[in-house]
């Protein structure tokens, strides 16, 4: 049986991990009226990845005898000055959702659930590829700068950069 502490920090971050699929919904949404359709398949594609990081919560903790609660989702943010603007977002976001991680991962030492720290491995190395890919992606995209050829290739290429990310992961 899970412990009720460990129960409410899984819970949060079942409402944490919808809030970042949202938010990248948002994300893809603003770069499809912009022309960016490279950028929002990626965006799109990582909502749906978002999305089934809460859906291995939910499971988990409803296999481990707890309920899972499906939260109302916060509205995101809708608008963005950049592509840079976007993946600025992106990264400190993931940041602050790999301290909510590590945070988890405290708490199953300190309440001595193994189960649970086990499970939560596969988030700490979700998280440590997921920052890695939104630095690459802003460092390409400082290097191009206000150069409109240069986003146009980005624009084509970064499905691609998510491949190589995910079959090196
Ligand atoms: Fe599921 Fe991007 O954290």
């Amino acid at each position: 049986m899970i412990k009720d502490k460990i129960l409410d920090a899984l819970n949060k971050q079942i409402k944490l991990e919808g809030d970042s699929s949202q938010l990248y919904l948002a994300m893809a949404s603003w770069a499809e009226v912009k022309g960016l359709e490279g950028s929002a398949n990626f965006l799109y594609a990582h909502a749906d990845e978002e999305r089934t990081h809460m859906l291995k919560l939910v499971k988990f903790i409803n296999e481990r005898g707890g309920k899972a609660f499906v939260p109302q989702i916060e509205e995101p943010k809708q608008d963005f000055a950049s592509l840079k603007d976007v993946f600025t977002a992106i990264l400190n976001h993931e940041i602050f959702v790999s301290e909510s991680i590590n945070d988890i991962v405290g708490l199953t030492l300190e309440e001595r659930d193994y189960t649970t720290h086990n499970f939560m491995q596969w988030y700490v190395s979700e998280q440590i590829e997921e920052e890695r890919l939104a630095r690459t992606i802003l460092d390409k995209l400082n290097m191009i700068g206000e150069d409109k050829g240069g986003l146009y290739l980005f624009d084509r290429d970064i499905v691609s950069m998510d491949v190589a990310a995910n079959t090196t992961a």
